[in-house]
């Protein structure tokens, strides 16, 4: 039952040619009309049926929403904005959708509203649209990295390391919590567990993604990460797919420079392949920008600002210096940001990090050699004694949307920081021994895949660019 796909069909001249289309209706008008779409294009096509040429019943089922094939004559359609359409000859009903009960309506639904039915919400113009461009992006992502020669490991989704040494992890365990195995000092006994041990879901693949630098030369994980923060806002999730290479002999500038290469890289794939797609989107977010007070509106057009990122430089400068900045600035005409002006050591937040791409650089900035305290144990130590060699790129409208840095290769160093910080040297041993057996200078970073794609479409909630979000007190579908 091969059948010929809307996007290709569009792009044809007709020559005599019969087809059979199948896909989802999206308005039926005049009981002559139908404007289908079968998920390949933006883009919907006309199929249109002759008067009197099929009975009452049958164009009663043809609503919004049904799922149907139609085979007839492709010609060339008088109706303007779209090249071809089917003379139907043929219609076979392979799913009625009641109209009244329907929940997606030929009109525009809230974003907020399309959450509550994720499992439909891939069938509007905004979300189909979405996930094809999210599509777009994996691949690639992929694409980038194995022409550089890079080698894609699957790292384990369930660990016994807390990579971030946040705390925020997931726990994984088979033992009933009701009634769990206590050890003598009335702790929760997880040698009796599953794994013989404590096990939660993954923060990040980078420790168990350098293990494989330190042999394969240059890997990178694409995976999905797994924190418990309980961050409601729009650019927290609690399940999201991070992207982290890890390259052997890499500093910390070959690093920026990798970061700000594969962000451009992917920007232009989404101009170069997601022309329709993208065109949509843009024409969608200036409609939201347009309804917001003008002083809020930002001054580029989606694919204005993606032309921007691709043919412009990051800002790159040292958290010091973007300290001072922030001290001598003054972001709403009299006050200035108080609280930074005698506190070096201070982790930014997000108001200074949109200060400073928004309003002073106007660009995507990377601000790296952060102070020590602020950062994880495994970044590498600057001869300042004060700062790691971390960075971060921001990103207009998203903040935060690389995390990386060089790592610490020196073993006296590293060990000295995990003692400090009272990490267990137990559940990090094999990371540790690295640092014994051949040791090498090199970095890597994590790119935020839903950060991208809300980059990429314009969507300012990240709950609607991945298609089940999980957050709390979400796991419905
Ligand atoms: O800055 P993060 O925590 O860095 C790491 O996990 C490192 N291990 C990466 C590395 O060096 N290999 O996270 C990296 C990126 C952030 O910049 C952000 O884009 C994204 O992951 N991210 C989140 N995205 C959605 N929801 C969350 N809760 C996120 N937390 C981080
Ligand atoms: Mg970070």
């Amino acid at each position: 039952m091969r059948t010929a796909k809307i996007k290709d069909l569009l792009k044809t001249t007709p020559a005599n040619q019969h087809v059979t289309v199948q896909g989802w209706v999206k308005t039926f008008r005049n009981n002559q009309f139908i404007s289908m779409n079968d998920g390949s294009t933006i883009n919907n096509l006309q199929a249109v049926v002759e008067l009197g040429k099929f009975d009452e019943a049958t164009l009663k089922r043809i609503t919004t929403g049904a799922c149907l094939a139609v085979t007839g004559e492709l010609i060339p359609s008088p109706a303007k904005g779209q090249t071809v359409e089917v003379k139907v000859e043929s219609i076979e009903i392979y799913g009625d959708s009641d109209p009244e009960s329907f929940p997606l309506q030929p009109k525009k639904h809230s974003l907020e509203f399309l959450r509550e039915i994720a499992h439909l919400r891939v069938r509007t113009n905004t979300f189909s649209a979405v996930f094809r461009v999210r599509h777009n992006m994996a691949f690639a992502v992929h694409k980038f990295f194995n022409d550089r020669g890079f080698f894609y490991i699957h790292t384990p989704i369930i660990t016994g390391s807390d990579a971030e040494g946040a705390g925020d992890m997931f726990r994984v365990t088979t033992l009933d919590m009701e009634k769990p195995p206590r050890t003598e000092e009335g702790k929760i006994n997880y040698k009796e567990d599953f794994f013989g041990r404590e096990a939660n879901l993954t923060v990040s693949g980078q420790l168990e993604g350098e293990t494989f630098a330190m042999g394969l030369g240059d890997i990178y994980t694409f995976g999905p990460t797994f924190r418990a923060e309980n961050s409601n806002t729009s650019r927290h999730l609690a399940e999201f797919w991070m992207i982290e290479p890890e390259m052997a002999f890499y500093d910390i500038n070959d690093n920026m420079q990798l970061a700000q290469d594969f962000i451009q890289y992917l920007c232009k794939y989404a101009l170069d392949n997601c022309q329709e797609d993208l065109e949509f989107l843009d024409k969608r977010a200036k409609e939201e920008e347009a309804a917001k007070p003008q002083d809020q509106r930002s001054e580029l057009g989606l694919i204005e600002r993606l032309k921007f990122v691709v043919e412009n430089d990051f800002q790159r400068l040292t958290y010091t210096e973007a300290i001072d900045i922030l001290r001598e600035s003054t972001p709403n005409k009299k006050k200035k940001f108080q609280y930074l002006i005698n506190e070096w050591g201070a982790d930014l937040q997000s108001e200074h990090e949109r200060f400073l791409v928004e309003k002073h650089f106007k660009k995507p900035v990377i601000l790296y050699n952060y102070p020590a305290a602020i950062k994880s144990f495994y970044m590498r130590q600057n001869e300042d004694g004060k700062t790691v060699a971390a960075m971060d790129v921001l990103f207009p409208g998203i903040g935060e949307i690389i995390g990386g840095s060089q790592r610490e290769e020196r073993y006296d160093r590293l060990i000295n920081r995990v003692k400090e910080l009272g990490i267990s040297e137990e559940t990090i041993w094999w990371y540790l021994e690295l640092r014994k057996f051949g040791t090498a200078p090199h970095a890597g970073f994590g790119l935020g895949f839903e950060r991208l794609i809300q980059f990429v479409t314009g969507m300012t909630n990240i709950r609607d660019v991945i298609a089940y979000p999980r957050y709390p007190g979400s796991a419905e579908f």
